[in-house]
């Protein structure tokens, strides 16, 4: 043997012999055994108090607490440790023991503790557009309001409370109310049409990115028509909401649907539709910034007035560390029929109720 090769024999043994200790990657239960179940529990349970001395271990059998982040909140946590997301200091931080994929594999395992397949996951959950109803059902106090730029004067706020009922349905209270330049009278407060929704996901698949749900809503002539407040009629409005995630981190949301008003001779019935593509752009573990571009259509089933077409470009916001409260803006800037319609500034400010009270998890 050679000295050249007695060398390419040395250089093999130190690349394999390392390789060889490190063994197989271990796999997410192992994983999970080996860091997470001394607090989490071999069963997910959370381990009992008196053995860990920590209060408020989560249950992750509960799906609907297991479903509901969506990855990059959880591996967030995993890493940095709980207060990333404002979570107790007792949730230690991994990112210097663990490699990304070990992390990612106990992550998977704890998403099994929930056996039931109906519960859509939180990376389905999409940033909340200002005009597209989203297809996952929310736990969500959202206050939005609508100024308009130019001409006539209105500044229109809505409070809209969605509820989750089940694995795949929602329940939904819209408040409307504002304030209007009426013609003669001045700036005048009004209640707007007050709204009772429901929602239900239809299907949902993490594998292909998808969600599709059918939704209703009932709006109740509460608002005065005579002074711009509200339709004059109860309206019916049937729709479906699709959700799709796109590769790098962007997303395509889509709603169709009707308004069909009970007494034509007051409103006329509609289709609309509505697209928004967006990106979720996580600024390190830190805040989520969420741009997007809104593309609003609606056409009047009868007459042959053309279809008003609006863009809204927005960005949407975290403020809180816990990611449960964000702030979004946007224009919406009228493509047709300037003459009689002008740009308006809408913005929301929205708190998902599920994950604390609204001062909590800054
Ligand atoms: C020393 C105890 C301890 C260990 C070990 C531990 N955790 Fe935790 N974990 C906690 C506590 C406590 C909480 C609850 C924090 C809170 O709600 O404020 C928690 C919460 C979580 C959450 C829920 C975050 C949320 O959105 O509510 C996840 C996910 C999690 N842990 C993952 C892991 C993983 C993965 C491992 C192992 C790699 C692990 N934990 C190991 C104590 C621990």
């Amino acid at each position: 043997m050679t000295a050249r090769h007695l060398l390419t024999l040395l250089s093999l043994l130190v690349l394999v012999v390392p390789a060889l200790a490190q063994g197989a990657p271990r796999s997410g239960a192992e994983v999970y055994r080996q860091a997470c179940a001394s607090c989490h529990a071999s069963d997910g349970r959370g381990a009992p108090r008196q053995v860990t001395g920590i209060e408020a271990i989560p249950d992750f059998t509960v799906c609907a607490f297991v479903t509901r982040e969506p990855n990059p909140d959880w591996y967030a946590v995993a890493h940095e440790g709980g207060p990333v997301r404002a979570f107790a200091q007792t949730m230690p931080a991994f990112g210097g023991a663990l490699s990304e994929a070990e992390i990612k594999g106990a992550l998977d395992h704890i998403r099994a503790f929930c056996p039931s397949k109906h519960w859509p996951r939180g990376d389905l959950n999409f940033p909340r557009p200002l005009f597209t109803e989203k297809a996952f059902p929310e736990d969500e106090a959202v206050l939005s309001t609508r100024v308009a730029s130019k001409g006539q004067g209105e500044v229109m706020s809505k409070l809209v409370f969605e509820k989750r009922v089940s694995a795949r349905g929602q329940l939904e209270l819209i408040v409307p109310f504002g304030f209007r330049d009426v013609e003669g009278t001045g700036w005048r407060p009004g209640l707007g049409d007050i709204a009772l929704g429901t929602k239900w996901a239809l299907l949902h698949s993490l594998r292909t990115g998808t969600i599709l749900s059918l939704a209703g809503e009932v709006i109740l002539p509460t608002g005065r028509k005579d002074q711009g407040f509200g339709k004059g009629t109860t309206v019916f409005e049937p729709f479906l909401s699709f959700g799709q995630i796109l590769p790098g981190h962007t997303f395509l949301q889509l709603q169709v649907g009707a308004e069909i008003p009970t007494q034509t001779s007051v409103a006329e019935p509609e289709l609309f539709w509505r697209a928004v593509v967006g990106i979720s752009l996580h600024q390190g573990f830190g805040r989520l910034w969420a741009p997007m571009i809104e593309l609003l259509a609606a056409r009047e089933l009868e007459g042959d007035k053309p279809i008003p077409w609006d863009l809204v470009p927005q960005l949407q916001v975290t403020l809180s560390r816990r990611h449960h409260v964000r702030l979004a803006g946007g224009v919406q800037i009228p493509l047709n029929e300037t003459e009689t319609r002008k740009p308006q500034v809408v913005f929301y400010l929205l708190w998902d109720t599920f994950d604390g009270t609204f001062f909590a998890g800054w």
